[in-house]
């Protein structure tokens, strides 16, 4: 009796190894083909988006460490939808492809808006260089360049050592238009639709109280004042009709 329960035991233990190496032989070709050195190109697209420094987390979180981790819970990032806290999955070669491939339809509800790598190939590569970076072998050149050219984040500069002409030393308002001054003496006047209000509290976030102008040309609509959080945003912005009043 004992020894017929242990040769079940057995047999279903067999069973199951032998099912897990079919599984191994028939994934093998289709997953391990990604080559990470392309897929650090490939991840320009995802690089406006997602930094692969640890705790650096932008629209996206930081998929630095993303490899075997369940979906949702990297730590420090505060944005996740509702959808993705709840998906109970684990990242991996399978789950990363139906993603990458639609992340809608893997989550429904997720707010990463990407429509998709439909390339097979590219998708593989883009996973064989998350795995790379979760290693701590990710390609020299990929490790942050790629994002800051692509990305234009503000984040990614250390706003508390803007030079002169980028700390912004007042600002006052008149009707539809902002003049914004800086410590290189510099005064402008911007239409109030083209100047976009920020906040960044991060570690490279400005000083409080010593918001920085970031962008091109304040004529265009680029530029942006950040300031170290939004309740200096309304104290910061004083009426001044100068000469017209
Ligand atoms: C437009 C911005 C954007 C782009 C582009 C983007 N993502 Fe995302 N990604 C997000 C956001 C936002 C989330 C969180 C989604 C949620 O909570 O529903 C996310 C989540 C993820 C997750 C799950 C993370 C976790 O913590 O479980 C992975 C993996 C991921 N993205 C990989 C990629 C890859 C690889 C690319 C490029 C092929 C990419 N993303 C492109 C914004 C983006």
């Amino acid at each position: 009796m004992i020894s017929r329960m242990k040769s079940n035991v057995l047999v279903a233990s067999y069973r199951s190894m032998i099912a897990t190496l079919a599984l191994l032989v028939l994934s093998e070709p289709t997953w391990a083909t990604g080559d990470p050195a392309r897929g650090a190109t490939t991840f320009q697209a995802c690089a406006a988006c997602h930094s692969t420094t640890a705790g650096e987390h932008m629209t996206g979180p930081s998929l630095a460490k993303i490899w075997a981790r369940k979906a949702g819970t990297v730590e420090g990032f505060q944005r996740y939808s509702e959808a993705m806290k709840k998906a109970s999955l684990v990242w991996t070669d399978q789950t990363l492809d139906k993603w990458l491939a639609r992340p809608e339809a893997l989550i429904p509800g997720t707010s990463m808006s990407f429509p998709g790598l439909r390339e097979s190939k590219a998708r593989q590569d883009v996973i064989a260089y998350l795995k790379a970076v979760s290693e701590g072998k990710a390609p020299a050149t990929a490790q942050r360049g790629g994002g800051m050219m692509m990305s234009m984040q503000p984040s990614k500069v250390d706003l508390k050592k803007a030079p002169p002409e980028g700390q912004v030393t007042g600002i006052g308002y008149c009707g539809d238009t902002y003049t914004v001054r800086t410590a290189d003496g510099k005064v402008e006047k911007v239409w109030e639709f083209n100047l976009r209000l920020k906040t960044d509290s991060g570690p490279l976030g400005p000083e409080p109280g010593k918001p920085v102008i970031v962008g091109g040309g304040m004529q265009g609509d680029r530029a942006f004042v950040v300031f170290a959080a939004p309740s200096e945003i309304s104290a910061f912005i004083k009426p001044d009709c100068g000469d017209r009043k």
